[in-house]
């Protein structure tokens, strides 16, 4: 079993479509490890995204983040990175393959619905990030 890291961002949240991509996934056999409604400040919006800090689009991906709650989501089940970003689809929503969260609720390259860990390695740096120890020791 491994664990990873989603991010129902702002556009997701705002337009009522939460419940919807929370039971997509869980019809894709992960189960939810952790789970938390929260609006991102701009500083840790801004650490989030710090790999991202010199690309053009830092700024406005930190404004878009921060403009309203996101649901942070540990979720587990087996290949949970690879799965995850399979499931998720291309990170243009209007390059996503038909079916995926991305193509079913993404509207850009930018509101694209959810964020997924890219690697093992990151899922547990993101996990950290958003989830205490003791929510994380459990989940792994
Ligand atoms: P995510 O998978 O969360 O990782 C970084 C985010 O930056 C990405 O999803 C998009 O929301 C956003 N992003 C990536 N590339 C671009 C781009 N070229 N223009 C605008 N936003 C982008």
């Amino acid at each position: 079993m491994e664990t990873t890291l989603t991010i129902l961002k702002p556009d997701s949240v705002a337009a009522g479509n939460a419940g919807k991509i929370l039971a997509h996934l869980e019809e894709e056999g992960f189960t939810l490890r952790g789970l938390r409604v929260m609006h991102l400040t701009q500083a840790q919006a801004r650490a989030f995204y710090a790999v991202h800090k010199e690309r053009p689009f830092y700024d406005d991906l930190v404004a878009f983040m921060t403009r309203g709650p996101v649901i942070p989501a540990a979720l587990e089940r087996d290949n949970a990175v690879a799965h995850l970003r399979q499931v998720m689809g291309a990170t243009d929503s209007a390059q996503a393959e038909e079916g995926t969260v991305r193509n079913l609720y993404g509207t850009s390259i930018e509101e694209n619905a959810i964020h997924g860990s890219d690697s093992p390695e990151n899922a547990v740096k993101e996990l950290a990030f958003f989830f205490g120890e003791a929510d994380r020791i459990a989940s792994l």
